[in-house]
């Protein structure tokens, strides 16, 4: 039998804090939208100097940070308020790190869905068909493309060269990047590793904007775009690396056996695949973001994806047709990291 643990659930503050937690999205994106913590970092310290910058009353400005204050986004020293070291960092307009946008983004598309979940759960799918909310059917728009691969970029450049960093892509020559979005992945790897060269590919909407981004960077010299549908297109060959960074948790397992799978054609014998995705732990604790994201991924009662343990990427791997598969963490909370070898 569990024990239960008395310093738990004696009173309702946890209950309120996990039940309300919507009242933290509102005013978090509140302080974004007003830009309070550029604000405070562009030198505004007084609720005065403050208030005045964001263009209302003092009391509105106090009120505001007293929230953010609450929250452990900003703290006050002698009557001056500054931003907590990761607020400077991440929601700083301007800065090479912000990520407000990003979180605007996924916040207003997210939102009122989440009034759902019962329903989602409950609800009985009327058909095994695919939905058209997946990643293909949304890319069809060249606008929702473009806007969901630019906010990816934004989200996603930090992670690239963290990736670029921790992983040694220098060791190939020729990389596949399936799904690659923006390119934000093989970008950053280019700008820090040299000697190798990298294909990415995505639907064509995506693609459009990849281009510009690899533009801007000068980097047409070693990054090259194919536009199609990983599950339809015939890849390219020759490749000793191969990368799934962040599409496959749009997909069932099935699908995500089929597409590692293809991926197996494009690479020569000894090749690597590497998968970068949220995972699970192996018990199914957590952490708490990849088991929103896999909760999230039932709605209507159809299944538009789903996150994984460390232990059936593994098994999918091997499933696929790989050997010497092997999970990590990348980032602790979130994302797991995958690799695997194709023998022959
Ligand atoms: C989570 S996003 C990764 C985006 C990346 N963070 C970025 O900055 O662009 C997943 C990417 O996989 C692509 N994708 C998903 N399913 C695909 C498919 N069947 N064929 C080709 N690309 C696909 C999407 O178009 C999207 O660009």
């Amino acid at each position: 039998m569990i024990k239960e643990d008395f310093t738990l659930g004696m009173k309702t503050e946890r209950m309120t804090d996990i039940g309300l937690a919507f009242k933290q999205t509102g005013a978090i994106l509140a302080a974004i939208e007003l830009e309070l913590f550029t604000r405070i970092s562009n030198g505004a310290g007084t609720v005065d100097e403050i208030a005045a910058a964001m263009g209302i009353d003092a009391e509105k400005a106090d009120r505001l940070l007293t929230a953010c204050k609450s929250m452990d986004l900003v703290r006050e020293i002698d009557g001056r308020h500054e931003n907590f070291s990761d607020v400077q960092r991440y929601l700083v307009k301007d800065s090479r790190t912000y990520f407000g946008d990003y979180l605007n983004y996924m916040a207003h598309r997210d939102y009122g869905a989440w009034e759902h979940i019962a329903k989602n759960l409950t609800a009985v799918s009327d058909t095994n068909e695919e939905d058209d909310r997946t990643y293909v059917s949304l890319m069809q728009n060249p606008k929702k493309a473009r806007d969901f691969t630019e906010a990816g970029y934004e989200a996603s450049i930090g992670l690239g060269h963290k990736l670029a960093k921790e992983f040694d892509f220098s060791q190939f020559n020729r990389w596949l990047d399936l799904g690659g979005g923006s390119g934000c992945y093989a970008i950053a790897a280019c700008e820090r590793q040299q000697g190798f060269t990298v294909t990415v590919l995505d639907q064509p909407n995506v693609i459009a904007v990849a281009e510009e981004f690899i533009a801007e960077h000068g980097l047409e010299g070693r990054i090259n775009t194919t536009p199609g549908d990983f599950f339809g297109a015939a890849y390219p060959t020759g490749y000793d690396l191969a990368t799934y960074i962040t599409p496959l948790q749009g997909y069932m397992p099935d699908k995500v056996i089929a597409a590692l799978a293809k991926a197996k054609d494009s690479l020569e014998p000894g090749g690597t695949i590497l998968v970068v995705d949220y995972m699970l732990k192996d018990d199914k604790t957590g952490p708490l973001d990849p088991a929103f994201v896999n909760l999230f991924g039932i709605r209507d009662g159809r299944y538009l994806g789903r996150v994984n343990t460390g232990a059936e990427w593994c098994a999918f791997m091997a499933e696929a047709g790989y050997v010497d598969a092997e999970y990590r963490w990348f980032t602790p909370h979130q994302l797991g990291l995958i690799t695997a070898r194709k023998l022959n």
